[in-house]
């Protein structure tokens, strides 16, 4: 056995079929704790003609109905929860840029699944117990921080409870504590390479090792720029707050090659977006998930919006998920093309002299939408060279995406820096 093998929890350890038969068995406890506990997945299931007893399958599942945002806002703020409210041991809620936040609870013994699945995350990605882990993801009502923070706790690892924000005391921080794990956005990640330049220091020159980013979609252009500009290891971590937070999948440090599902706890499913379909792996779709084993708040064939595709596993058994490039409701559609903030990510961080930090901004030119980029230049970038990039872009996007769009190249550091979740649209269109 290889040292990671040693290390590796139960579940990770399950072979392929002992695991379909641990998920067809949580699965069905799931379904009939969900129809037993909340009025809400009673009334679907019933309407869909479906009960709990039909689930003989894992393929059975197809046979149940979804579960949107839109049914948990309709719920709020307790109504999707199967335990009395005084069994619930914490809140989390997602701020929500329109109407009602969404509001989900954990009982105790969810919130122990959930450090185990971060901790088994840490681990995947490098961390190891006795570590030191400086957690930047904000600490509040938003899952990061404090699922991270628990489950760093969970594997053995010294916690730094940064939070998101005052970036000069986090690099502070980071060069006084010397913590070799970070757990961060991948934009505050870039904010606080600016603050390592500013203050003088040398970002190769820190104690981290270990970078784990997620909460939003980035790309390994992003990757191979913080890899390179920090010395370290960058791995992705996915999660929404519906299924748990962070710690649904995770990327192993061995392979980078995408990110390992905990199905042990959390089943997934590609479905077509637009019929509701499911996919075979390795088809590109939408991604719908079945929690196996929470208590307060199951969730069954929630679709989260985000595009990817199953894969087979590499370093573990479970299956893997392709780095989620974009989520159906950041798709700008510009004159019939489809187009995600992380293609632009992709084309500005290959082209020379431009920093990664951009905006896309989107306006209405007579009944036409109209995108701009504006991308800033590196403050190294030789004098002259902003309009050869300006070009260099806009070309790119029209060979590989097919829509012409205006790139405006700004002056370095004059577009808003991220502290948590980047926003990359800006949207002027007339309402
Ligand atoms: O962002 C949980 C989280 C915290 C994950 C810290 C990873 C690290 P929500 O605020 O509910 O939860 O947002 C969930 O964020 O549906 C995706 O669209 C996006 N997202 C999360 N992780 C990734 C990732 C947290 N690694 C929504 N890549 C999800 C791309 C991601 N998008």
């Amino acid at each position: 056995m290889t040292e990671t093998t040693e290390l590796l929890d139960a579940g990770e350890r399950l072979d392929a079929e002992e695991l379909r038969e641990v998920q067809l068995e949580r699965l069905r406890a799931q379904l009939r704790h969900a129809y037993a506990h909340v009025p809400f997945y009673r009334e679907s299931f019933d309407k869909a003609g479906v009960h709990p007893d039909d689930c003989r399958s894992l393929a059975d599942l197809a046979r149940f109905p979804f579960t949107t945002k839109a049914d948990l806002r309709e719920h709020y703020p307790y109504g999707m929860f199967a335990v009395p409210r005084e069994r619930v041991r914490r809140i989390h809620a997602s701020s929500g840029t329109t109407g009602r936040p969404t509001v989900v609870g954990y009982t105790d013994n969810d919130l122990s699944m959930w450090a185990d699945m971060v901790a088994r995350s840490i681990r995947a990605a490098g961390g190891r117990p006795g570590d030191t882990v400086h957690v930047a993801y904000g600490y509040g009502l938003f899952t990061g921080g404090l699922g991270a923070h628990y489950g760093a706790e969970r594997l053995g690892c010294t916690v730094v409870p940064a939070s998101g924000g005052m970036t000069a005391r986090q690099v502070q921080l980071i060069q006084d504590l010397k913590p070799g794990v970070i757990m961060v956005t991948p934009s505050y990640m870039l904010t606080l390479l600016d603050e390592f330049e500013r203050q003088g220091v040398d970002p190769r020159s820190t104690s981290l090792r270990v970078g784990i980013f997620g909460a939003e979609p980035w790309t390994e252009g992003m990757r191979r720029e913080i890899e390179e500009r920090f010395a370290i290891d960058a791995v992705d971590i996915y999660g929404l707050s519906e299924v748990i937070g962070p710690g649904v999948a995770q990327e192993c440090v061995e392979t980078k090659d995408g990110l390992h599902v905990h199905e042990d706890h959390f089943y997934p499913e590609v479905v077509d977006p637009v019929t509701g379909e499911v996919l075979p792996d390795g088809e590109r779709g939408e991604l719908v998930f079945t929690s196996l084993t929470k208590e307060a708040m199951p969730v069954i064939r929630y679709r989260t919006r985000d595009l990817t595709r199953l894969l087979p596993g590499t370093a573990r058994t479970f299956r893997r998920m392709e780095k989620v490039t974009g989520r159906s409701d950041d798709m700008v559609i510009l004159r019939g093309v489809n187009l995600f903030p992380t293609q632009i990510e992709e084309i500005v961080l290959r082209t020379p002299g431009v920093a990664p930090h951009f905006q896309l901004r989107l306006t209405r030119e007579g009944r036409l939408d109209a995108l701009t980029v504006r991308a800033e230049a590196r403050p190294d970038a030789p004098a002259g060279t902003r309009e050869d990039a300006a070009r260099a872009i806009a070309a790119a996007v029209k060979d590989g995406i097919g829509v012409s769009v205006t790139v405006e190249i700004v002056e370095p550091e004059s577009l808003e820096r991220s502290v948590g979740k980047i926003r990359r649209i800006v949207d002027l269109r007339p309402r």
